[in-house]
């Protein structure tokens, strides 16, 4: 029988920047082109935020909204002086993305504290949940930006500074939807971080297996570079007095992925190597491009790889601004090492799993979580459910209802168990 109020919030907010807007409650009504936009600033994250908040009050927990627009539910517990158990994830999506990608987690998280509360369960340790900010990029090209400034990786005033594409600072975006708070939430009361995600990949699903319990986290690494030639008129300019910015770029382009297919055939390495953004300006049959902006995507479970890439990468850029006469500047946005998860959690996912009777595999992560960064500061697990035909980040991305059900029951069990130790 499927928990119907999980499902329910689930279907409820799968509206939320779908255009035009509809729910999504079953896999044959989702269609390739109408995802959700819910990047962090927009009607839409807005929209999710405050259903959220309606939720946690619902279920009695004390709010705090801190600087960065992470929202914070807190349950206390019968034992004063013990650490917390927070679990939760992100609200804010991809580009034309799909409906469980953070949803998941943070409204599991909710049905979690729901069921313990419905049974009076009696949590020695506090409880929280987290929604943590920005967790895509989408909005600020910086991934994890919400939990990286919470934990201190990034600095609070360069994550409030941050710009989006409208050049509006995070801290201003987050005052323009009511969610930029004043408290700072301290990071040492917290003993454990457990995220509920689907896996994005093609594992679980190909092997009907609902429950993934993950052993790491792999590196990731976002590069932006900015390629300045000189546009000029396609019919008149002769080939030898051209510096044109998007012949650099393509030759980036085949570098990622050329450098990365062979890395990812070398013992131990899941490499894996994007360019998912490409601006062309003026983008025009008949003009020579003038600049080209790419962003750039690498992730490996060896952080020698990403290294190794890196610095090719770098070598390359040096020589096309030599041979070909061109400016090139690059920011990297993003750097995260791989990251390992508690084994004293996981032993604890996989006896909840087992408790409920679900098959179960210890896998890794090929995306980034906020768990990525939350594993930095305290003991933290991730429980994965399966991905339909392995697709996310795009509008088909699906979990089943009954795999979320299995989800919701070990994660509750994993929290009872961690709020009791
Ligand atoms: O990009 C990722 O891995 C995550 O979905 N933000
Ligand atoms: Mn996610
Ligand atoms: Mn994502």
């Amino acid at each position: 029988m499927i928990n119907s109020r999980l499902k329910a919030d689930l279907i409820h907010v799968s509206q939320y920047g779908r255009n035009p807007v509809h729910k999504v409650s079953e896999y044959h009504q989702l269609t390739p082109y109408n995802g959700v936009n819910r990047v962090t600033g927009s009607l839409a994250n807005k929209e999710i935020r405050d259903y959220a908040i309606d939720c946690l009050k619902e279920c009695g927990l004390k709010l705090t909204i801190d600087p960065f627009g992470n929202i914070f539910g807190r349950k206390e517990g019968t034992e004063k002086n013990k650490g917390s158990v927070m679990s939760g994830s992100h609200l804010d999506s991809v580009i034309n993305g799909g409906q469980f990608d953070g949803t998941l987690g943070v409204f599991g998280a909710i049905e979690a504290i729901r069921r313990l509360n419905k049974e009076n369960f009696q949590n020695k340790r506090p409880l929280e949940v987290a929604i943590f900010t920005g967790e895509e990029g989408s909005a600020f090209g910086k991934t994890l930006l919400g939990s990286s400034a919470y934990i201190g990786y990034t600095e609070a005033e360069e994550a409030l500074q941050i710009k989006n594409k409208q050049a509006i600072s995070l801290k201003d975006t987050l005052k323009n939807i009511g969610y930029q708070g004043k408290i700072r939430k301290n990071v040492e009361d917290i003993d454990y971080f457990i995220e509920l995600h689907i896996e994005q990949g093609p594992v679980l699903y190909q092997e009907k297996i609902p429950i993934g319990i993950v052993e790491s986290i792999n590196g990731i690494l976002w590069i932006y570079i900015t390629i300045k030639g000189k546009s000029n008129h396609a019919g008149t300019t002769p080939m030898n007095m051209r510096k044109d910015a998007l012949l650099a770029a393509s030759g980036i382009v085949q570098f990622i992925n050329s450098e990365s297919v062979k890395l990812s055939k070398t013992p131990g390495s899941a490499t894996v190597g994007t360019v998912g953004q490409l601006n062309v300006s003026p983008n025009a049959i008949n003009t020579i491009p003038g600049i080209v902006e790419l962003g750039i995507d690498i992730r490996d479970k060896k952080i020698e790889n990403i290294n190794l890439t890196k610095e090719k990468l770098l070598k390359m850029i040096g020589q096309l601004k030599d041979g070909l006469k061109l400016k090139i500047d690059y920011n990297i946005a993003t750097f995260l090492p791989p990251q390992p998860l508690s084994q004293e959690v996981m032993e604890i996912i996989r006896e909840s799993a087992q408790t409920i009777g679900v098959k179960y595999k210890f896998m890794n992560s090929g995306a980034t979580h906020d768990a990525q960064n939350m594993a930095r500061i305290t003991k933290t697990g991730m429980i994965f459910l399966p991905s339909v035909n392995g697709i996310s980040h795009s509008p088909l991305e699906w979990t089943n209802w009954d795999d979320i059900e299995k989800g919701a029951r070990v994660l509750t069990n994993t929290l009872k168990l961690l709020s009791n130790k």
